[in-house]
């Protein structure tokens, strides 16, 4: 029952990831409040919105993840990681409400306090993490990705601080360059080089398929790195951003032939989830270049890239880590996977799902509400169900 490749001797506190992926839930539904208001107040602010997904929700869980991934999947031990992970989820939490609500009333005091905040808590933990993970021998292509992921943050974080300081008139740099910069090194840089890295190591293991081929897993996260840097000297270089989304087109058709051709043929909503996930990622990526056209398109379609993954891996790692933990601890009768989080209550939250991205055709039409609606139930349901889960952690622990 345990999966290859991993070291679980090094199994962080469950209550770790399981604080970082409930923050994460409720930063999701809160971002559905704010919609709601900008809808019936009339007036739409992007930049807070997108925010409140790509550091509330988006970065809680892949930090979360991280702290777990770190030590299981690369050996890289965080010492004191209680403490370290209390520090890191308090800051990116406070740090994230202060300023999307800085950005959205226009409040420099606030927004200012919200980076500064954010700024402590990340140059704290992401150069923590890298300095654990150069100091491992013999790294393996997954966890040398992170180490790309994790440098790509730091510089969207160094763009976006330039940013803020630009978005309240302190500095006057060249506003379209930092945006677009910020852009591509969160977007690209972070958030899908680490979804890559992350498969690398997951879908062999959790669907029982081929490897990915050495030279995607080995050169991958390099090559859009390099790339990344190539743009910051040549920002107006159109075929850079081309590239980008060529490298991850072919890396999502290689994941969907891995999941495509797997051993086991069982119906399971998370490779449905992986599929979504894979076909948003080609199609974001082949609008990349062209984004400029239609900024809220491309943001939407790379956000259903990343909301299916993340959906596709919490139901996989919640119920794995609390019949993990219980069973390691000695629980008698521990739960098992499918009594963690029942799996017709993730197929579901499928369909919830499949109906929420089917409800965007609407939106050409400007009718919004439906879409509103349905993407609602959907976060409402996921956050209840991985709540649900972390309960009966709780519950039995109890015991
Ligand atoms: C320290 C954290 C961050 C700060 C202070 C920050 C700040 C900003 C600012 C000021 C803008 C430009 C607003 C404008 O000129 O209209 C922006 C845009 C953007 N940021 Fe961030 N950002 C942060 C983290 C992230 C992360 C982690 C991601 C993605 C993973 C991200 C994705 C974006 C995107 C897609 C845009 C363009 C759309 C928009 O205007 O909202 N940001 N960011």
């Amino acid at each position: 029952m345990i999966p290859g490749g991993l070291q679980l001797l090094y199994l962080p506190p469950f209550s770790i990831i399981a604080r970082f992926f409930i923050t994460a839930l409720a930063f999701a539904n809160l971002g559905m409040l704010l919609l709601f208001y900008q809808y019936f107040t009339g007036n739409f602010n992007l930049t807070p919105t997108v925010h409140l997904y790509t550091l509330g929700f988006m970065a809680s869980t892949m930090i979360g993840a991280l702290f777990q991934m770190l030590p299981v999947v690369a050996g890289a031990v965080i010492e004191n990681a209680h403490k370290k992970a209390t520090i890191v989820h308090i800051g990116l939490t406070a740090g994230t409400i202060f300023l999307t609500y800085g950005l959205y009333k226009f409040s420099s005091g606030l927004a200012f306090t919200g980076l500064v905040i954010l700024l402590f808590t990340l140059f704290y933990i992401v150069p923590l993490m890298l300095f654990k993970l150069f100091k491992v021998k013999d790294l393996k292509d997954a966890p040398r990705g992170f180490i790309y992921a994790l440098i790509s943050f730091l510089i969207g974080i160094i763009f976006a601080s330039l940013l803020v300081l630009n978005f309240f008139g302190v500095l006057h740099l060249n506003h379209g360059y930092l945006f677009n910069l910020h852009m591509s090194f969160m977007l690209y840089g972070w958030t899908a080089v680490l979804v890559a890295s992350v498969s690398f190591q997951v879908i062999e293991m959790f669907f029982v398929t081929s490897p990915y081929p050495k030279f995607i897993t080995k050169y991958l996260p390099a090559f859009v790195f390099s790339l990344l840097i190539l743009k910051t000297l040549l920002p107006e270089i159109f075929l850079i951003d081309f590239a980008i989304g060529l490298v991850f087109t072919l890396y999502a058709i290689y994941t969907i032939t891995r999941l495509t051709s797997r051993k086991r043929k069982i119906k399971d909503p998370l490779i449905n989830l992986w599929y979504l996930s894979m076909a948003f990622l080609i199609l974001s990526s082949l609008f990349f270049p062209f984004r400029d056209k239609n900024l809220l398109l491309f943001l939407i379609l790379f956000g259903i890239f990343v909301l299916s993954v993340i959906m596709a891996m919490m139901y996989r790692i919640i119920p794995f880590l609390v019949w993990m933990h219980l069973s390691t601890q000695g629980v008698q009768k521990a739960p098992t996977m499918f009594e963690v989080i029942k799996p017709k209550f993730i197929w579901w939250n499928f369909y919830i799902y499949l109906i929420s991205i089917l409800s965007l055709i609407f939106i050409p039409l400007k009718i919004y509400f439906i879409s509103l609606i349905v993407f609602t139930l959907n976060f409402v349901f996921f956050f209840v169900n991985i709540t649900r889960g972390v309960f009966v952690y709780i519950r039995y622990r109890k015991k």
